[in-house]
């Protein structure tokens, strides 16, 4: 059974070919797309050894080994595009999939892009942007006391840009409960960095002050700063 992040990622996946799953490590998603017939192969990279092993163990002990490639590989670097349909980074720093994306020329030829950073996503949201990739779809899972990104996109050749709000924040379902409780939790923050920054950095206070402003309005809760 997956972890609600994990899920997340499956649930994005198209299945109209094979998913690679860079920095796969125990394979659990791999695992869980082939045993649940998302897709009848997958790919499951990793840039170590270790990983690469234990992922292996995860598969055999599925019986679903026959159905997966290993992979040792940085990114996508050693990992051939044909048949990929999906390729999905999740459990890594937003830089670190960007450096994954930006040496992957074959990602902009109608890939599936599940995307799960774990630090900088508005930095990812800004390459995205820029690089001419659409943000299909947002969603906000939280698992504990954490709460976990995860984007879908896809190369249009497109740029565009985000407004700042939609650079911190994506553009996920804010009617959905899970995403409220997320708004409410950045709101505090924002409010607290505004007030903080107040007196001695008062550009940001108010870059952080129009953040809540727009976050209090999608959580529906009243301004009270
Ligand atoms: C925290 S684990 C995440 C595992 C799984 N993807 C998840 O989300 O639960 C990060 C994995 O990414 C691998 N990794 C880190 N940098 C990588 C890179 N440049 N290319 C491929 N794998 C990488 C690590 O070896 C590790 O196994």
């Amino acid at each position: 059974m997956l972890t609600k992040r994990l899920s997340a990622c499956a649930e994005l996946v198209s299945g109209k070919g094979i998913a690679c799953d860079v920095g796969t490590d125990h394979a659990y998603l791999a695992a869980e797309l082939l045993r649940n017939g998302t897709c009848r192969e997958v790919i499951a990279s990793d840039v170590a050894e270790g990983p690469l092993q234990a992922a292996e163990r995860t598969l055999r002990q599925a019986g679903l080994l026959s159905k997966a490639q290993l992979i040792l590989s940085d990114g996508l670097m050693q990992v051939p595009s044909d048949g990929v349909t999906d390729v999905i980074i999740a459990g890594m720093g937003g830089e670190t999939i960007i450096h994954i994306l930006e040496d992957c020329p074959w990602i902009k030829g109608g890939v599936n892009l599940i995307l799960q950073p774990m630090t900088k996503a508005s930095l990812l949201r800004e390459w995205l942007c820029g690089k001419g990739f659409d943000i299909h779809e947002e969603r906000i899972v939280s698992e504990g006391k954490f709460f976990y990104t995860v984007i879908k996109a896809m190369f249009s050749g497109k740029k565009y840009t985000l407004s700042d709000f939609e650079k911190e924040l994506g553009r996920p379902d804010w009617s959905d409960e899970t995403v409220k409780e997320y708004g409410r939790f950045r709101l505090s923050h924002y409010r607290k960095l505004s007030q903080q920054m107040a007196a001695a950095l008062p550009e940001a206070a108010e870059y952080y002050g129009k953040l809540a402003e727009e976050l209090a309005g999608k959580c529906s809760e009243e301004e009270d700063t």
